[in-house]
């Protein structure tokens, strides 16, 4: 049977990138990319985009009809520290628009699969920091991390009670350098790459020796395409697979991009989001995954760091 498939928050941080590889694995014309607002460029000249938002339950449904869809991914969000901001419109976007898409997967008997991402935001501070367990202690103390954990029980519901083939994985930061991030605590990690070469310093709103995941969003997009490949008598699990990749603070980010340019200086005033960022694990187990679906990054910081700086350059330079 061949796919159609609906991206929904193309526009964004993820959506930009999946949405470019799925095209070129699925063909152009069988994925359908959806969001509030105009994706950059390459999505609009690529394929289909229609603007649409996913808290119309019905244009969703006619949507998912008219086009024949077959898998859903659903990346509309608030992230952590913009839901920080605004609690309950965060919680109603979050977990409404889940909602509406695990119905629709439900009534739709075309739609087979859902991909919809949690995040390292479902650990709390009672949760082990290090190397943080698949199964673990879950209290996390943020509107977003609340969303996040209350999604991953409802996805499973859905699996166990429908028959929904719902997927998900707990992403760490994702680090990358098409679309900028919207509004997370690990977003320091990209915003650092801009001011380090446009100005020679960044003023950061972590603490040098706030250690978080991080992954650089090719391996990401590697890692969700190859869930969704995965075949289903494989996977363990119907909530979100923990992944790693790699960790590191503000103060080894800076020594790397100090190997490209020698005077770059940090200096530090934190806000609200350090005290999101205090929560979060350090590191991640993710040996599920890997024995699971054969979860198997490839950046390390060095590697990261190089791409990073090479491309944000170039960018610029345009
Ligand atoms: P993003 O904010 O960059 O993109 C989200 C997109 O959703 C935006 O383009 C926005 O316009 C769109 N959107 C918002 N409300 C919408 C609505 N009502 N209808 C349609 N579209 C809407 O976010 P992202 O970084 O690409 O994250 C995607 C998903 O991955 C989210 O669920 C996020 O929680 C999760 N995640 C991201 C990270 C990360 O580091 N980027 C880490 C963990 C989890
Ligand atoms: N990068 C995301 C955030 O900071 C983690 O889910 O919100």
């Amino acid at each position: 049977m061949k796919e159609n498939i609906m991206i929904i928050g193309a526009s964004g941080q993820i959506g930009s990138e999946l949405t470019l590889r799925l095209r070129d694995m699925y063909g152009a014309g069988h994925v359908f990319a959806t969001d509030l607002k105009e994706p950059a460029p390459d999505i609009l000249e690529s394929g289909p985009f229609e603007l649409l938002d996913v808290m119309d339950d019905k244009r969703l449904i006619h949507f998912a009809i008219r086009h024949k869809i077959t898998q859903i991914y659903h990346l509309a969000a608030v992230l952590s520290g913009n839901a920080e901001k605004l609690p309950m419109q965060a919680w109603h976007i979050n977990m409404n628009s889940l909602l509406n898409v695990l119905d629709l997967a439900r009534e739709v008997e075309d739609i087979r699969k859902v991909f919809w991402p949690s995040s390292i935001a479902v650990f709390g501070p009672t949760t082990p920091k290090n190397n943080t367990p698949q199964l673990t202690i879950m209290e996390p103390n943020t509107v977003y991390g609340i969303s996040k954990l209350a999604g991953e029980r409802w996805i499973e519901y859905f699996y166990n009670r429908y028959g929904v083939d719902t997927r998900s994985i707990r992403y760490p930061g994702l680090i990358s350098y098409k679309t900028e991030p919207g509004g997370g605590t690990t977003d320091y990690a990209v915003e650092i790459f801009y001011q380090a070469i446009k100005h020679g310093r960044y003023e950061c709103f972590l603490d040098g020796d706030t250690t978080l995941p991080m992954l650089f969003m090719t391996d990401a997009i590697d890692a969700t395409v190859k869930l969704m490949e995965s075949d289903a008598s494989s996977l363990s699990l119907h909530t979100g697979y923990n992944i790693g990749g790699l960790s590191f603070n503000p103060e080894e980010l800076a020594a790397e991009i100090r190997k490209y340019i020698p005077g770059f200086t940090i200096t530090y005033k934190t806000d609200f989001r350090q005290d999101i960022a205090a929560t979060w694990p350090a590191s991640i187990d993710d040996s599920v995954a890997r024995r699971d679906w054969g979860y198997q990054p490839e950046y390390d910081l060095a590697r990261l760091t190089r791409v990073m700086m090479e491309k944000i350059k170039e960018k610029l330079n345009k």
